[in-house]
């Protein structure tokens, strides 16, 4: 992977979520945005968590791309002990604002998650990858590594990640390209939503465009779901794909869901390992 591809993405995150993007970030977020989706990621959540209880009493979780905080609270509230880490600084400051009651029970670190995993020597029960994996070029050489910091019976986990678009129907793709069209109309910025779906056609992306980065997946192919588990399964990892349909737009999400389209996707992967 083009380690300059890689870094520019990385760098575009940091301004991608300046604090006046924090609220248009949870208008484009359906899973914070509908309640059918709250409701299963809620679930997975509450699951991988029971999980984890299973084989270790205080479970430690890492949250890479931990943003400003949704999941990290989550498990907080659980009872696991949470290191969040993400690139950026100002999503880190409202995390932690989200989170200040838990004290020692957290700990936030501003850095590239390629430098969590070169500079890692703990071990965790659990590493969630919420809405993420679609921000990171390599996403698989990513998941390749961070398996050795999970414990024995640790999981992965992400959700809310496109599935690769190459894999959906055509009826699918249709239903979901005009259902951000929709939703895009519905901001006032159709205009600027095309220009930069042209430019991303193009392959063109620019540093100094918020946007980019928070739709940089469209530069490709969405994420390969299939790659992840052929990946997890290759190195004798349980790996559940678990699909749904997602979209920003609350009317296609109801009648995308009825139709029983999907196009986005969530991971939970355990290792089979001996305690
Ligand atoms: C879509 S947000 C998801 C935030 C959070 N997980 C959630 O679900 O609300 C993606 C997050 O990934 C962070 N990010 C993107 N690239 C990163 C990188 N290379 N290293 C660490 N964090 C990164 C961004 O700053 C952003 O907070």
């Amino acid at each position: 992977m083009d380690e300059r591809v890689t870094k520019i993405a990385a760098l575009a995150n940091i301004a991608a979520y300046s604090p006046e993007l924090t609220k248009d970030y949870i208008d484009g977020a359906p899973h914070v945005k509908h309640e059918s989706l709250r409701v299963l990621y809620g679930n997975l959540v509450v699951q991988v968590y029971d999980e984890a209880k299973k084989h270790n009493a205080n479970p430690r979780v890492l949250d890479i791309g931990a943003g400003e905080g949704s999941v990290t609270l989550s498990y907080l509230e659980l009872g696991a002990t949470v290191v969040a880490t993400d690139i950026s600084e100002n999503q880190l400051i409202s995390l932690k604002k989200k989170c200040s009651r838990f004290g020692s029970k957290l700990e936030v670190r501003c850095e590239d998650v390629s430098d969590t995993i070169k500079n890692n020597s703990d071990s965790f029960d659990i590493i969630v990858a919420n809405s993420f994996l679609h921000h990171i070029p390599d996403y698989l050489g990513m998941i390749d590594r961070l398996q050795s910091m999970l414990a024995p019976r640790g999981q992965f986990f992400s959700f809310q990640d496109p599935l690769r678009y190459d894999s959906l129907g055509n009826a699918t793709r249709l239903f979901s390209s005009i259902s951000y069209y929709f939703w895009r109309i519905t901001k006032g910025d159709l205009i600027g939503g095309i220009r930069r779906s042209i430019r991303r056609k193009r392959g063109v992306f620019l540093q100094d465009c918020p946007y980019d980065n928070a739709e940089y997946h469209v530069t490709r192919n969405g994420v390969d779901q299939d790659e992840i588990h052929n990946l997890f399964q290759a190195n004798g990892v349980d790996c559940q794909i678990i699909s749904y349909f997602s979209t920003q737009n609350s009317f296609f999400q109801s009648l995308g869901a009825l139709l029983g389209m999907k196009n986005t996707f969530a991971v939970i992967a355990k290792t089979v390992g001996s305690e």
